[in-house]
């Protein structure tokens, strides 16, 4: 069977970080029936190597196309860097859409010219992070400072989103960033944006201490972005839903734990169990990577 209008959209980040996409997915196109894949069972994605990241991707791509999904969101910028070209090899007929750092936003943004980029270390040194990041640096004259935040998805995907722990590892990762005088810090990861209160915390009390000037400093994610150019492909491809047809519903898969799930979704997206139906997968085919 094919996938058509009514067919859902897959979603999938390596745990529950793509939930920061989802929600400006459901906002943005409330009609449209959604799979979200949760890969928690190997997350994080950032420490492991290009090939396992690209054959967990296959993977999960494999599993979602099996559900006749009609479009793709790889809801996860250390995916997207790892394999989102082979994944359109695989895939050349279905619609794919990536992730990466808002790099170019954050440097209209920013007044100093100086950007903070907060992503995991394989994105910081995928080719693709690299090559987009000399190109901007030609371009617009910004400095793009890096900083790697190993240990903040774990934080995250346990659902510490307030803890002493997370904070001191906010703190370690902003202060900086600030620092170096950025006044724009891009989210480069999709589970960021779940700490982004933890984040402002941190830039308000370096400007306290420091007696700093209470400037704005900017956080960019791109989560709306990717909803919208999901919008901007289905209504090209003839494949939206404009009006309800019949109910939408959400689904979610995840390779670790049914409830981890449930509470992320309760915690972080304020939707409760009655509102979705939560598979876990024990197994996926390997996909044998030709490319
Ligand atoms: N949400 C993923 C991203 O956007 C997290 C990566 C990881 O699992 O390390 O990069």
């Amino acid at each position: 069977m094919k996938s058509d209008r009514l067919s859902p959209v897959g979603v999938f980040d390596s745990g529950v970080g793509g939930l920061s996409v989802l929600q400006h997915i459901r906002h943005i196109l409330p009609h449209e029936s959604l799979i979200y894949f949760a890969d928690s069972a190997f997350a994080p994605y950032g420490d492991k190597s290009e090939a396992d990241i690209t054959e967990r991707c296959l993977a999960v791509a494999d599993f979602l196309q099996q559900k006749q999904i009609k479009a793709l969101v790889v809801a996860c910028n250390t995916a997207t860097a790892a394999a989102i070209k082979t994944l359109r090899e695989y895939y050349p007929d279905l619609i794919i859409i990536g992730m990466e750092p808002g790099l170019k936003p954050a440097a209209l943004l920013s007044k100093e010219k100086i950007v903070g980029v907060m992503a995991t270390q394989f994105t910081l040194q995928s080719e693709k992070f690299l090559h987009l990041k000399a190109h901007l640096t030609a371009e617009t004259s910004v400095r793009f400072e890096e900083q790697a935040c190993v240990g903040l998805v774990n934080q995250i995907e346990k659902g510490e989103l307030r803890s002493v722990t997370t904070l001191k590892l906010v703190r370690q990762f902003v202060t900086p960033l600030l620092q170096s005088g950025a006044d724009t810090l891009v989210l480069g990861c999709t589970h960021y944006p779940f700490v982004s209160s933890l984040i402002e915390q941190v830039i308000g009390e370096f400007q306290a201490e420091r007696h700093a000037s209470t400037q704005h400093i900017h956080l960019v994610d791109t989560g709306v972005a990717v909803a919208l150019q999901l919008q901007r492909l289905l209504e090209q491809g003839g494949l939206s839903l404009q009006a309800i047809h019949r109910p939408p519903t959400l689904t979610a898969y995840t390779t670790s734990s049914k409830s981890s799930l449930r509470n992320a979704f309760s915690q972080l997206l304020k939707i409760p169990d009655s509102a979705l139906q939560i598979f876990a997968i024990t197994e996926m085919s390997p996909v044998v990577s030709h490319c």
